[in-house]
């Protein structure tokens, strides 16, 4: 099949772990036969460098036409990059925002899990994690809540104010949750719904509608967790997720101190969904502007988002699991970028990793 794909390069580090998720998803197609025609799209500050904007209408419009979009991480160093002299809508997070909600895709996925192979590297006491692991998925709403409430600043009476709104109506919160049950139903069928309802109106509302939902899920067990308890849960009993289902803000905040128990941010992918099969597809990770252009960079993350694409917006499953046991072959043998490597090991380098995956791509059985 021949499938047309839009690549956002993006900043810092992005190009380079590109580079190599393209170079992965050309073996996937040689070995199965397909044809991957790639869209390259601006986003973020390579945009406001050629365009002046984070987003053009153009870009959009082109990321709209494509099956799906993979991106590289966006942004710059927040204390030295001129992107941020800019005013907020204008810096390189805008175009990134202005692309979820323009494309509805209020459904991001962030799974979490550790790696056999890196057990090492997870900063959990071992007996807290327990002998299985964990595996868990963040559903995170992504295009409503505070990111996109009213806001704005003023000066009362010579004291500076600002207000950001975080508001949610039961529609936002039922696809989400709508979302967060499916996928459940493809694991381990257990949900925690995680919001802060002894206090906020909107975490009341989405409790109330997370329940109603679950009502179409009898097979799948829904707890709720209040968010502060959630993050704490999170690093002394992280076996106990499955899905965990939450509003934006949260989501943001959980999905990285889930991502930092894995042992590396390097490794972790996400999608981006509407209710079509487009999904937007990145690293969990940021752009990591103080090692751009060194070539040791982690292009894992970015490859298993390629695979999360072929799974999610191609219907390529089988393709998919190619692309993870491939990347768990390298780790297996014992390959490892600088973030990831053992005390006193140098690493190799992002090019090499990206060789090392396309290549067990090519004798791949799954
Ligand atoms: C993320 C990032 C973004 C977010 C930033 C870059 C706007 O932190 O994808 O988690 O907060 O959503
Ligand atoms: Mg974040």
């Amino acid at each position: 099949m021949e499938y047309r794909i839009g690549v956002i390069r993006g900043d810092g580090i992005g190009p380079e772990i590109i580079e190599e998720a393209v170079k992965v998803l050309d073996a996937a197609a040689h070995r199965f036969g397909h044809k991957f025609n790639y869209s390259e799209l601006l986003l973020g500050g390579a945009s406001i460098d050629a365009h002046g904007v984070p987003l053009t209408d153009e870009a959009l419009a082109d990321a709209e036409s494509c099956d799906a979009v993979i991106m590289g991480s966006i942004g710059g160093d927040t204390g030295t990059s001129p992107w941020y002299r800019l005013e907020p809508s204008r810096r390189p997070e805008a175009g990134l925002l202005r692309m979820r909600k323009e494309l509805n895709l209020f459904a991001n996925l962030r799974p979490a899990y550790l790696f056999d192979e890196l057990k090492a590297a997870c900063p959990i006491k071992e007996e807290l994690i327990g002998s299985e692991g964990f595996d868990m998925v963040i559903v995170r709403e992504l295009t409503g809540g505070l990111y996109f409430g009213e806001r704005h600043t003023s000066e009362v009476d010579g004291v500076m104010t600002a207000v950001d709104t975080l508001e949610y109506n039961a529609d936002e919160i039922r696809r989400t949750a709508v979302k967060a049950f499916e996928i459940a139903m493809k694991r381990d069928k257990k949900i925690t719904s995680v919001d802060k309802a002894n206090v906020l109106d909107s975490s009341r509302l989405w409790r109330r509608t997370v329940e109603e939902v679950a009502k179409d899920y009898p097979e799948v067990s829904l707890e709720h967790m209040l968010v502060d308890n959630c993050a704490m849960q999170l690093v002394s009993e992280p076996s106990q997720f499955d899905v965990i289902l939450t509003e934006n803000m949260f989501g943001d905040i959980l999905s990285d101190e889930a991502s930092m128990i894995t042992g590396s941010i390097g490794m972790l992918s996400s999608a981006s969904l509407n209710d079509t099969s487009f999904g937007l597809y990145e690293p969990s990770h940021g752009s990591a502007p103080d090692i751009a252009g060194k070539g040791i960079a982690n292009p894992l993350a970015t490859i298993l988002s390629a695979a999360m694409m072929l799974k999610y917006s191609l219907n390529l499953d089988k393709e998919a699991r190619c692309i993870e046991a491939a990347v768990k072959k390298a780790l297996k043998a014992g390959y490892r970028t600088p973030d990831i490597a053992r005390k006193g090991e140098k690493g190799i380098g992002t090019s090499e990793m990206g060789n090392l995956v396309a290549e067990a791509l090519s004798t791949c059985s799954v």
